[in-house]
């Protein structure tokens, strides 16, 4: 990542403070002192402020607003993964709270705290996530119904739990539900006979997608936000 950034993350400060420490000298990679932000730097670098050694630590939790056509996988032989798109040091420590498709777009967690995840991930801790659907057939009369109710999947021995329907539009809905059984939307709408052709994650329990960040841009939460699943 660019040393300014890595100063930013390190030392909670803006670009321009960056900047200006880098400017002042101060900062010393590998035993040399650079003063330009844009040089690259990685975990086999050593930088020091003063005799202070800086390094990223501490659990890390970012949103990530996650374009079409990405996948969230470390590893894949024919899409960019998610996490091209961090410019973050050690990324293979991270992973994420809850996967979407790739032609899922929306709020993607990415951590490197396996407890803080599995409070968001186990069905146990019943998470909400709420889901824009775009239909291609219009919303049924009964859908509201069906879905509170529980809804029964293919190859699945239970039905879903109950979910909540808002509609905004006849092809147009809010979705929230409790799991996150492998493409459950998809497959809750096909056991209705319809098709998602869109989706769009707004929200994880208490967290919801920045409307700042454009698709493919990510920001670290707040306290507040990491703290709001443990409540
Ligand atoms: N349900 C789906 O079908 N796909 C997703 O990406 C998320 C939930």
């Amino acid at each position: 990542m660019r040393l300014d950034k890595f100063l930013c993350d390190v030392l909670g400060v803006t670009r321009k403070e960056a900047t200006m420490l880098l400017k002042s000298g101060e900062i010393e990679v590998d035993g040399a002192v650079l003063k330009k932000g844009a040089v690259h730097v990685t975990e086999d670098n050593t930088v020091v402020w003063g005799d202070r050694e800086l390094t990223l630590s501490g659990p890390r939790y970012i949103m990530l607003h996650k374009p079409q056509g990405v996948v969230c996988t470390h590893i894949d032989d024919y899409n960019d993964t998610a996490f091209v798109l961090l410019d973050e040091a050690n990324t293979k420590d991270l992973h994420f709270a809850g996967r979407l498709d790739a032609d899922t777009t929306g709020l993607v967690l990415i951590t490197d705290d396996g407890q803080w995840s599995h409070r968001v991930t186990s069905p146990k801790h019943k998470c909400e996530k709420t889901y824009r659907v775009w239909l291609a057939d219009p919303v049924q009369a009964d859908y509201v119904q069906q879905f509170a109710s529980g809804i029964e999947l293919r190859n699945e021995r239970d039905n879903t739990l109950p979910a909540k329907l808002d509609i905004i539009d006849d092809t147009e809905v809010l979705l929230t539900i409790h799991e996150g059984k492998y493409h459950q939307v998809k497959r809750m709408f096909a056991a209705l006979g319809n098709k998602v052709v869109r989706l769009h994650r707004e929200r994880v329990g208490k967290i919801v997608l920045d409307e700042d960040l454009e698709p493919g841009d990510y920001r670290f939460l707040t306290e507040e936000e990491v703290n709001s699943v443990w409540s």
